[in-house]
């Protein structure tokens, strides 16, 4: 099977930029993160799951998950909760407040969520399914797209017939977790049932879990005949990846991670818009998070990492990072692998006092020095 031309697939009157989506993960793709993945290619980037009881919006937590506006790129809100009216209620407010598309998650094993019958825990109930389908879809003039898992444990896969029962309620486009609700993050995700849902469905499919590299996610294309890939965790820390895997899908290229001052340029970047989005306190706090992920992808940082998870202020946090850079800019090269096309620290050679021809002499300056 070949990778489909997957840049030009279309959720309702959208047509997307590229074939890899950032995944919506609570506490991580808030509007800083969204942005930065945005930026270097994800072709849509939801919100955090927000939860469907509009009654909770006003709090601080929600205020920041709904604020989508400024972000660049198609603006979809994702809702879960398991009250069908509650979610067209949801649906309808997310609508006004300016989202373009809403994403219904049926994806989330979370406890919190699972407790309420909502996210994947949904899957086990197809007749409930039917009717938050229904009633979201019904609420809104924009398109509804949904995310779910494969089913609700290995022995109820049942995610073609949830997917059949989505195209038939009006879903625009699926997302599909390759685990089942009760493999949580167990095991390796499969991607047989994400390719049965798409030769079941004539509705875009997006297949999801554990593409972390290029090559993966071309194999899981190419294995799925899914219109795209959606990255979640293998994001975190390294946001040009979006850039590596829709080159390697589209054009077969592959596009080395950015140079160390790119990189420098890229968390500082982040790091600010970060508290500047949450204020100074929780903007250092959410940073640390990311910090660590970033510092994951670094060699020759235990000491700088060691300091910059444990600083407490927006100019410290920023400080430390700039100099750690600056100082590895200093101190080492770049040096591309011909091989692989990474680039590799070297660390710089010390010049040696230029000799002159008559050692003799060369000894004597050299012991006057
Ligand atoms: C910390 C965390 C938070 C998540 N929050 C959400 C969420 O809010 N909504 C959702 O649909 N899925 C959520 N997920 C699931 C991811 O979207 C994705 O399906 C899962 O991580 C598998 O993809 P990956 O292997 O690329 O990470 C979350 C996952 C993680 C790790």
């Amino acid at each position: 099977m070949t990778t489909p031309a997957a840049e030009n697939t279309l959720i309702g009157p959208y047509r997307l930029s590229g074939p890899v989506l950032l995944a919506p993960m609570s506490g991580i793709s808030d509007a800083p993160f969204r942005q930065q993945c945005l930026a270097f290619g994800a072709s849509l980037a939801a919100t955090e799951m927000t939860a469907s009881d509009t009654s909770l919006w006003n709090s601080k937590k929600f205020r920041s998950r709904l604020d989508f506006n400024d972000t660049n790129g198609i603006r979809i809100v994702q809702i879960a909760g398991s009250e069908p009216r509650q979610m067209a209620v949801a649906a309808r407010a997310a609508a006004e407040m300016g989202a373009e598309i809403i994403d219904i998650n049926m994806g989330c094993p979370a406890k919190k969520v699972c407790r309420k019958l909502a996210g994947s825990a949904l899957l086990k109930d197809e007749e409930l399914v039917k009717k938050i389908l229904a009633a979201v879809v019904e609420s809104v003039d924009i398109p509804v797209t949904l995310k779910i898992r494969t089913g609700w444990d290995p022995l109820r896969r049942n995610g073609v017939r949830i997917a059949e029962l989505a195209e038939a309620s009006g879903i625009k486009a699926l997302a599909v977790h390759g685990r089942t609700r009760a493999c949580a993050y167990k095991g390796e995700a499969e991607y047989e049932t994400i390719r049965a849902i798409k030769s079941a469905v004539n509705i875009p499919v997006f297949a999801n879990g554990d593409i972390d590299t290029p090559k993966k996610a071309d194999q899981v294309m190419r294995w799925t005949g899914a219109d795209g890939v959606m990255i979640g965790r293998a994001a975190r820390g390294q946001p040009w990846l979006f850039e590596q895997v829709a080159k390697f899908l589209l054009q077969k290229v592959y596009v080395p991670r950015p140079s160390l001052g790119a990189q420098r340029d890229i968390i500082l970047a982040h790091l600010d818009t970060m508290h500047r989005f949450y204020g100074e306190h929780t903007g250092v706090r959410v940073a640390k998070k990311h910090l660590k992920w970033y510092c994951r992808n670094l060699v020759n940082a235990d000491e700088f990492c060691f300091q910059v998870i444990r600083a407490n202020s927006s100019i410290e946090q920023m400080l430390l990072t700039k100099t750690f850079f600056d100082r590895t800019l200093k101190e080492f090269e770049t040096i591309k692998d011909p091989a692989s096309g990474e680039s590799r620290l070297w660390r710089r050679q010390k010049k040696l006092p230029h000799l002159k021809k008559d050692p003799s002499k060369e000894a004597r300056s050299l012991s006057q020095m």
